[in-house]
Order: structure tokens, then C-alpha cells, then sequence
């Protein structure tokens, strides 16, 4: 999943954004935090194929923390994955959830409905644009952080991660993100930070 602020974990204003539309893009940063096995498997048949309570704790820190308490990150997410989350607990509690989706007629209640990535940023940021692939914020312009735990086993999957392009990415200390191997239900697993390379 994907969440993002601005650097100032502020989101800007519409007009505010018009004025100051190159600078405010600029500093977008999508933040994507996935947990993917060692042949890159993500998800099976809708769901997580695994159960990692210290990775869900990881991934309610990483997208509920704010630098102003008053405001909230925007977790911006697909259809499917909206939807594996148990009822009880969606929309994600103490973040804006946004669901990609081009099928869906209405938003589910108190969630924001987009039908392309670049509408989620803008939703989430104050612009206006439109844009098309959700595959590209790793490529895109965006300034964009992954955080990646790796579960380190093979797992039969029918989801995926992409190759993570290590010309684009370089894996960075974080001293917030713990460095030892977890053990959870048999499953090794670890957490990794990777920034994009500014070129
Ligand atoms: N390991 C992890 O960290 C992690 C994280 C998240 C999810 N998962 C797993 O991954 C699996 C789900 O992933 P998925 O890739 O199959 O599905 P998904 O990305 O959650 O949902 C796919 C749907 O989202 C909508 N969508 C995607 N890209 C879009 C775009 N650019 N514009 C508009 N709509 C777009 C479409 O909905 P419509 O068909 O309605 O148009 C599409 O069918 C599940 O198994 C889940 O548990 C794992």
C-alpha cells in the first residue's frame, strides 16, 4: 500500500496548490510499504499469505505516525486490497483511505473513491491532475520511499512485488526501523528501508 504527504506531512490547499504547483509536486513523497517473500510474493487468493502481527503493528506506525498530530496521512490502497481488509477494521482507522478502482460506482463509506494513482496524490495533496498506472509510483517522478519487510522464506504466491531497480533505489539506515530478523509462526522476517536515488 501507498501513503503520502507532503514534507511537511501538510497537505496544501487547492488555491495554494495552483500558486505553487511545480514546488508542491516536487514535494509529494509516496511512501509504499509492502511485505514480500524471498520470490517476491506479496498476496494469494485475496488475502496475506501470512499472518505477521509485529509487521501489522509495523505497517499501523509507519501510516498512522504524523509529524502535526492534527493531521492524518492519506493511505491510498486497491479495490482488492480494500476489500481483505476485515470489516471491523476499514476504512483504516486515523487515516484517510483511498481506494483505486475503476470498477467501484460509489465510495465505501468514509473512504475517498479515485480512479487513477496521479487522482489519489492530487486528492490527497490539493491538485488537480489525472493520470492512469498505479505500477508507476516506483518509476515515477514522486519522490518515493519503500518500506519493505522481507519475509525470508519462498511462499507460494499469486501476487507480486516488481524487481526492486537498484539503480533506482538504495536501501538507507533508518533508525526508527528496526535492524535484527523477527521470528513470527516460523517465518524469519526483517525490515528494510529504501529511498530513490536522486539523480
Ligand atoms: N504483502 C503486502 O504488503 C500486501 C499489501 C497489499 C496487498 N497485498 C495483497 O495483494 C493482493 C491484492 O493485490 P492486487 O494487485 O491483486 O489487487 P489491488 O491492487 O489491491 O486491487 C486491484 C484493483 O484495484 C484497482 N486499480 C488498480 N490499479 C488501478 C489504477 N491505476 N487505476 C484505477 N484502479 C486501479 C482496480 O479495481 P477495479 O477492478 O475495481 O477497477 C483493480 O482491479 C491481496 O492478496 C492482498 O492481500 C499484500
Amino acid at each position: 500500500m501507498l501513503f503520502g504527504r507532503n514534507e511537511d506531512g501538510a497537505p496544501t490547499s487547492r488555491r495554494k496548490y495552483k500558486r505553487t504547483e511545480q514546488n508542491t509536486m516536487a514535494n509529494v513523497r509516496l511512501n509504499l510499504v509492502v511485505a514480500a517473500c524471498n520470490n517476491r510474493g506479496i498476496g494469494v487468493k485475496g488475502q496475506l499469505p501470512w499472518r505477521l502481527k509485529k509487521d501489522m503493528q509495523f505497517f499501523k506506525n509507519v501510516t498512522t505516525e504524523t509529524k502535526d498530530p492534527d493531521k492524518q496521512n492519506a493511505v491510498i490502497m486497491g479495490r482488492i486490497t480494500y476489500f481483505s481488509i476485515p470489516e471491523k477494521f476499514r476504512p483504516l482507522a486515523k487515516r484517510k483511505n483511498i481506494i483505486l478502482s475503476r470498477e467501484l460506482k460509489e465510495a465505501p463509506p468514509n473512504t475517498s473513491l479515485v480512479r487513477s494513482l496521479d487522482e489519489a496524490v492530487s486528492l490527497a495533496t490539493g491538485s488537480g491532475e489525472l493520470a492512469d498506472k498505479i505500477e508507476k509510483p516506483m518509476e515515477s517522478n514522486y519522490n518515493c520511499r519503500i518500506y519493505l519487510t522481507r519475509v525470508l522464506a519462498d511462499i507460494d504466491c499469486d501476487t507480486f512485488f516488481p524487481e526492486l531497480d537498484e539503480n533506482l533505489y538504495r536501501k538507507v539506515d533508518c533508525e526508527d526501523v528496526p535492524t535484527s530478523v523477527f521470528t513470527e509462526n516460523g517465518l524469519d522476517f526483517k525490515f528494510e528501508v529504501y529511498d530513490k536515488v536522486q539523480h
